[in-house]
């Protein structure tokens, strides 16, 4: 019999990201810092690994899982291998982060295997600005890809940082965006995770004033926690409208005390807390010849067990600093 992962806090870690890669086909201003070194590809951990991992996982009390990158596409091989995860784990919630760009081809295959739920990165409405804030012209793929996901049947949640002098002057597109279709248009706070993210205190538009402005726009009703389905997101219908408005507020109110995550990074390192370098190092006990599943499973237990309050991490860091010194793309948000 399996114990479930536990933590000192009370905490059940029920929900895994699991980083595929740390590449991305996007340069994010807040995200990818100059001069970044990948991963080698003899560390990343192969697909078979991850989904013996992810077997170990669910026998743990695992019951949702999001593939993430870095940008899960540009892997090779990356739709098959959900497509793989959905046989081989039906009753798991799977999901996948994306960043929009190269899912197209393969929405029909996926919603055919029965993945449900995708969340898409798009942190402006604006083509030239979504030029200058990921340093490609890809907006008017990702925006038709959104559609493609929508049409499918897929619950779309779309993910924008928030940030101020950068997008905060496009909440009335936002509003129309959620208005016009049936999906979550989320404002997640910037956050001061990573090495040269440019990230200042004064670039953070909070949530409550993105509430408001939302407010002076539209009548906003929000969701119940049934509703929601879950998650730190606060969320909002419009009135009249087919989507949702929705407030992710890690910086001004952190959601630590309900935190059920655990991360698995491309390389195998098992993170428990966003805001903490605090690794367990699982490839080579995955790659030893004799030590087995039970050595991983002592060592998920345990850390599970140390998993940190962050919000402390996120608050006593030096100005200008980030909480960690990992980049956010080799983590997977
Ligand atoms: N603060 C907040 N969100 C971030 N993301 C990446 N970096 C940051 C940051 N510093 C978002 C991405 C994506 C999700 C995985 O995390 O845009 O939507």
């Amino acid at each position: 019999m399996h114990k479930p992962l536990l933590d000192e806090h009370g905490r059940k870690a029920s929900y895994m990201r699991v980083s595929v890669t740390d590449r991305c086909n996007l340069s994010c201003t807040y995200c990818a810092g100059e001069g970044q070194k990948f991963i080698p590809h003899p560390d990343i951990l192969r697909y078979e690994e991850i989904l013996e991992l992810m077997e170990l996982a669910v026998k743990l009390g695992v019951e949702k899982v999001r593939f993430t990158g870095g940008e899960p596409f540009v892997r090779k091989g990356f739709a098959d291998f959900m497509v793989a995860a959905a046989g081989r784990f039906p009753d798991v919630d799977l999901c996948v982060t994306t960043n929009g760009v190269l899912i197209g081809k393969h929405v029909e295959g996926l919603a055919k295997a029965g993945i449900r739920r995708v969340n898409i990165s798009l942190d402006t409405l604006d083509p030239v600005r979504f030029k200058s804030i990921t340093g490609h012209d890809h907006f008017h793929t990702v925006r038709e890809n959104i559609e493609r996901c929508v049409d499918a049947g897929m619950t779309v949640k779309v993910n924008a940082v928030a940030m101020k002098g950068v997008n905060d002057d496009e909440m009335p597109d936002f509003i129309e965006f959620a208005r016009s279709m049936p999906l979550d248009m989320r404002f997640i706070e910037f956050m001061p995770v990573g090495l040269e993210t440019g990230w200042d205190d004064s670039l953070v538009w909070g949530c409550e004033d993105i509430l408001n402005e939302a407010r002076t726009l539209a009548e906003l009703t929000p969701c119940t926690e049934e509703e929601k389905q879950h998650g730190p997101a606060r969320m909002y219908s419009i009135e009249g409208g087919k989507g949702r408005i929705g407030l992710i507020s890690p910086y001004t109110n952190h959601f630590c005390a309900t935190c059920n995550r655990l991360r698995l990074t491309s390389n195998g390192n098992l993170r428990t807390c966003l805001f903490s370098d605090k690794v367990y190092r699982l490839r080579p006990i995955l790659r030893h010849p004799r030590l087995g599943m039970e050595a991983i499973e002592r060592v998920l237990l345990r850390a599970s067990r140390h998993k940190p309050i962050g919000h402390d991490l996120l608050k006593c860091m030096p100005a200008g600093q980030g909480v960690c010194q990992t980049r956010m793309a080799s983590i997977g948000g």
